[in-house]
């Protein structure tokens, strides 16, 4: 699950599969960018997770590279841009071809900067797209 920051979108992905997949699926998340390597969730997205009973407060950011398409099989875009920079790590068309938008063809809205809804917003999307992806690859 990736995102620009590891801090919003992709931890709150990371503890829905984590919970929706009770463990039949190894997942992690990471950002694309390096602003926040070593934090924890942003607050507002931990408090919204944590009323939908997922625990993402012990996550801690780290940044996207080359190696993790080597370790995952399936890898989630939380936005267009994310995916771009995701496929310019690529070395070759079958890394490529693991890269997915988690969304068929939108982006999951960057929250940081909004209000409180926006991290609901959110949680509901990537719940729903969790789902949808754990229905394809059962
Ligand atoms: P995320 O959200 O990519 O969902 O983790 C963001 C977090 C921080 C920033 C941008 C997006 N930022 O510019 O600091």
């Amino acid at each position: 699950m990736v995102c620009l920051g590891n801090i919003c979108r992709s931890p709150m992905a990371e503890g829905i599969m984590r919970k929706l997949g009770e463990k039949k699926v190894e997942v992690d998340s990471a950002g694309t960018a390096d602003y926040h390597i070593g934090f924890q969730p942003d607050k507002r997205m931990i408090a919204t997770a944590k009323e939908h009973g997922v625990d993402i407060s012990n996550l801690r950011a780290r940044q996207f590279q080359s190696d993790d398409f080597d370790s995952f099989d399936l890898i989630f875009a939380m936005d267009s841009s994310n995916y771009q920079d995701i496929i310019s790590l690529a070395k070759d068309d079958n890394d490529k071809q693991k890269v997915k938008m988690i969304l068929d063809n939108s982006n999951v809205p960057d929250p940081y900067y909004g209000g409180d809804e926006g991290f609901e917003h959110v949680y509901q999307l990537l719940h729903e797209a969790c789902q949808k992806i754990l229905e394809d690859i059962e």
